[in-house]
């Protein structure tokens, strides 16, 4: 029996919000805001979706990043994703943003984190979507620009639970910012970072040790060094894995040859995420259903991804308590 996706409780742990922006409100904010757009149409924009690498992905990223002007224009983007997330099962989602993707155009760090912490506010409220808030370093920029951003952010601490590392990965070592994750963490953050997307096993060696973070976000490569998979498993290491998007960027040729399955059944802790939604073809709902079918995955693994992503959640445990009910309740019905 196929196991049922579409009633599965969901939690998000690897999506970027920016990578939720849809081109259709692209070209509405676009309007609004007076910008011109390189694009004639939203089917043009779409076509244009078509990426060789994680460079050629987020070249076009961050082009499409410069509609966002008002704390307006970021709640109504954070707006927006919550309701797929309502739509998909989502009961709990952790959200990466890029403060300096706008900083560096002008936008105040507090225009951005005032308009996406209001959305999220009115998520729980209006939606009974929990949320937690992930504030990203662009690792092709500099540590000292890294640590500026961490600066601004020390007022708004209460709206952040973690700092993550995200961006061009290739010659950007975790070790590059490991000043920054230490006073992040001296200030009260926990840490994540993407690490192993196209990067080596080296990079994921060093997020542990030197930033210590939490969680790798992607850690697919951790496949080509059997030491370290072994370690993921004994320390019970999440991976945010995100299907479509790493067959969108060329990590793997096809789903079919995703190693979710194969790191699931060594016993890592997998989580299935959307990355960039609007850019990668599907929300987390898809992610799951395509990966389910191209690996053929039955009720336990989906069921075992789903304790894995409750498991690595930055929430207490009584809250994890309520999600592990909704799941078990799910796994009954079914
Ligand atoms: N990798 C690195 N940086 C990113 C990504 C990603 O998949 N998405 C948005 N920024
Ligand atoms: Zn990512």
């Amino acid at each position: 029996m196929t196991p049922n996706i579409e009633t599965l409780p969901k939690v998000e742990l690897h999506i970027h919000i920016e990578g939720s922006l849809e081109p259709e409100l692209m070209f509405a904010l676009a309007e609004r805001n007076g910008i011109q757009l390189p694009y004639a149409s939203v089917e043009e924009v779409r076509q244009a979706y078509q990426f060789s690498n994680l460079q050629s992905f987020l070249d076009i990223y961050y082009a499409g990043a410069c509609v966002l002007l008002t704390a307006q224009d970021f709640y109504d983007m954070t707006w927006a994703y919550l309701l797929r997330c309502q739509a998909d099962q989502v009961r709990h989602t952790e959200i990466f943003f890029d403060p300096q993707t706008h900083t560096d155009r002008g936008v105040p760090f507090a225009t951005v984190i005032e308009g996406i912490s209001q959305a999220l506010r009115d998520g729980e409220t209006q939606l009974g979507i929990s949320s937690r808030l992930i504030l990203c370093f662009l690792r092709h920029l500099s540590a000292e620009a890294a640590m500026q951003t961490l600066e601004q952010a020390l007022p708004y601490r209460d709206h952040l639970i973690a700092v993550g590392l995200d961006s061009s990965e290739t010659g950007h070592p975790p070790e590059k910012f490991q000043a920054v994750f230490d006073r992040a963490r001296a200030e009260g953050f926990l840490t994540v970072a993407h690490a192993g997307e196209e990067g080596p096993p080296e990079y994921i060696r060093q997020a542990l040790d030197l930033l210590q973070v939490k969680r790798i976000d992607h850690g697919v490569q951790c496949i080509h060094d059997p030491a370290l998979v072994d370690r993921l498993v004994a320390e019970q290491i999440p991976l945010t894995v995100c299907p479509l998007s790493n067959v969108k960027l060329c990590v793997f040729d096809r789903l079919e040859q995703h190693n979710l399955k194969q790191l699931l059944g060594r016993g890592v802790c997998v989580t299935v995420n959307s990355d960039d939604p609007a850019y990668f073809g599907g929300y987390i709902g898809e992610n799951f259903r395509a990966t389910q079918q191209a690996l053929n995955l039955d009720q336990e693994a989906i069921y075992q991804l789903s304790v894995n992503a409750i498991n690595a959640a930055f929430l207490d445990s009584a809250a994890k308590h309520k999600l592990q009910q909704d799941l078990e309740a799910w796994r009954h019905t079914h």
